[in-house]
């Protein structure tokens, strides 16, 4: 049993780089922490303008987020929807699966109290919030 928890850890980590980061600990928390989501082709995911209470990994499928520029596409290892929740605002984009999707979903509560505890990961996730802010606002 032991042995199966290092191997899903071992698989977040092989999927998702941004928690090579964290300790082992820690994911086994975040693990546990997770609520597992899918999604259909088609499916949206997001709505712009909504409030928004979670954030997405993508474990396996695929989304494209509509952007007034045109549309960008995330694989397995990004994530989406942490603007909202760091802003404290709206959703900034719709976001459609593109494929069959599995997500690993983090509500709001959990997302606070795992970031405050790790503020390395919380670095890392508001970075990548910036640069795609940036990147919109630019266009
Ligand atoms: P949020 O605003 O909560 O909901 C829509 C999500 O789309 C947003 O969080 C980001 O995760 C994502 N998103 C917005 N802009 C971009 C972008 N330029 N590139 C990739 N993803 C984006």
């Amino acid at each position: 049993r032991a042995r199966q928890h290092h191997l899903r850890i071992q698989q977040l980590v092989e999927t998702f780089p941004l928690f090579s980061e964290v300790g082992e600990d820690a994911l086994e928390e975040l693990l546990l922490l997770f609520n597992p989501k899918l999604a259909s082709p088609g499916e949206r995911v997001i709505r712009r303008g909504d409030r928004g209470d979670s954030m997405y990994f993508i474990s396996s499928g695929a989304v494209e987020v509509r952007l007034a520029s045109g549309a960008v596409r995330l694989e397995p290892g990004a994530f989406f929807g942490e603007m909202a929740l760091l802003s404290g605002g709206r959703r900034t984009a719709d976001v459609t699966a593109v494929d069959f999707c599995q997500f690993e979903v983090l509500e709001r509560r959990d997302f606070n109290m795992f970031m405050s505890r790790h503020p390395n990961l919380r670095a890392i996730v508001s970075e990548m919030a910036q640069k795609r802010t940036e990147m919109n606002v630019m266009r």
